[in-house]
């Protein structure tokens, strides 16, 4: 027997430091809402109080604050507490949540540029997330060293933007590795460019598979 497809749709904005997902995570929200589609936007870590309340742990001090094995608990004790309060309600509403991070986060950040093993956060993903997987996940690419200066340009480094160039590099190899493993589901974008013209591939893109929903 098939299992029915759930109502809403999941997607999630990934990519280094700098790559424009806050303000590009916006545009599409306001364009979506403006076409009448039940929209929530949210990000991780946090979205929900609990997982806010761990936020503050993870994105503050130094950047080696933690345990990288510990690190991992607490981004999936966050998400436990998001997909619970807000993202799991919210796909049952028939929303089109817009989640500016997710696992794929934890796979690049914590995975391949940390060196926690990805069987271990794959198990904490069957476990936690289950199947409620992202429908497409939109990878804004971008130089590391052309995001670290917007980042920096825009105020004080948080956490993980203070680590170093090679860190920052890993990061974007394991976020291209992810794209190239998963071509379903993650649509790389380059980044570089005008904020307009991003703005305008990711619109196609997201058209393109909300036209292909079951109804
Ligand atoms: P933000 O700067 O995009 O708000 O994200 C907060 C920081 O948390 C960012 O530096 C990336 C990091 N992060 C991880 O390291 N692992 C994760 O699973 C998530 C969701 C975020």
């Amino acid at each position: 027997m098939s299992v029915p497809p759930r109502p809403g749709f999941f997607l999630t904005f990934e990519g280094g430091e700098g790559a424009g997902k806050s303000t590009q995570i916006r545009y599409l929200a306001a364009q979506l809402e403006a076409s009448g589609e039940k929209v929530v936007l949210t990000r991780e870590p946090g979205g929900a109080p609990g997982a806010e309340a761990i936020r503050a742990l993870l994105t503050t001090g130094a950047s080696d604050r933690w345990d990288p094995a510990a690190e991992v608990l607490l981004f999936y004790a966050a998400r436990a507490e998001h997909l619970a309060r807000t993202i799991r309600p919210a796909l049952a509403r028939g929303a089109i949540v817009l989640c500016d991070r997710f696992s794929d986060s934890t796979r690049a950040y914590q995975g391949a540029a940390q060196g926690v093993d990805p069987g271990f956060i794959e198990f904490l993903d069957q476990a936690i997330v289950a199947d409620t997987q992202p429908d497409l996940t939109i990878l804004l690419d971008i130089a590391p060293e052309a995001g670290l200066a917007r980042a920096t340009a825009r105020g004080a480094l948080e956490r993980f933007e203070q680590a170093g160039l090679a860190f920052h590099q890993r990061l974007r190899a394991a976020y291209l590795a992810l794209a190239a493993a998963n071509p379903e589901r993650i649509a790389v974008i380059d980044a570089a460019g005008a904020e307009g013209a991003i703005a305008g591939a990711i619109s196609q893109i997201v058209a393109k598979r909300l036209a292909a929903r079951t109804p």
